[in-house]
């Protein structure tokens, strides 16, 4: 495993403006995943043209928090937490993970280079968040205390913040 915390974040930036920036990347992301993996699709209720910015923001949030795990994790443990509210599996973590490394290589490969090394970062990145998720996702009671002290319900959502992704904690890079 190896996770270039300066090619992650140069990589994204490179997404945000390349071929079409974080909305071709985001709408691509979907596209790709419902015709690979259509079994997914009906977890989702919000229009790409929305869902896109969100997941974009998540990862806006995940790379410039990669260096500050005490704000990055709990983030991430909640959104893990969140997800169960959407019906996600720990088997769906494979599906998405590879289908946002195969869109991130298109999306990057048309402009400029995707070499080995990004992909590895990428990868890195992705399955230490995945983890991360599932972690908090098979066992919520353990992490209680720790949501509750940053602001989040027991079920990862916040009170009076209905965009919890969008952590105030992180910047946010989208
Ligand atoms: C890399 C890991 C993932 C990230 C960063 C991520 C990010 C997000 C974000 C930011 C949201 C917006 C709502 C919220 O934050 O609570 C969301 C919603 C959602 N995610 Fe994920 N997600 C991940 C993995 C997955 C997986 C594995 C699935 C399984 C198919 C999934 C399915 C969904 C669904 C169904 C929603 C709700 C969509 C709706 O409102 O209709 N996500 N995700």
């Amino acid at each position: 495993m190896s996770l270039d915390v300066t090619l992650l974040r140069e990589t994204f930036e490179r997404a945000k403006v390349e071929n079409g920036g974080t909305r071709a990347l985001g709408l691509s992301f979907y596209k790709r995943l419902f015709e690979k993996y259509p079994a997914v699709k009906p977890l989702f209720h919000t229009p790409p043209e929305e869902q896109h910015k969100k997941l974009m923001a998540s990862l806006g949030a995940i790379v410039a928090g990669v260096e500050q795990p005490e704000r990055l994790l709990p983030y991430l443990h909640a959104m893990g937490v969140r997800h169960l509210k959407y019906k996600t599996e720990n088997a769906h973590y494979g599906a998405v993970g590879e289908n946002l490394l195969a869109v991130l290589a298109e999306h990057l490969s048309k402009e400029g280079d995707w070499t080995p090394e990004m992909s590895d970062t990428w990868e890195a990145a992705i399955g230490v968040v995945a983890k991360t998720m599932i972690e908090a996702a098979d066992n919520p009671a353990l992490f209680k205390d720790e949501l509750a002290k940053n602001g989040y319900e027991p079920d990862g959502f916040k009170k009076n913040d209905p965009s919890p992704w969008l952590d105030k904690t992180l910047p946010i890079g989208s």
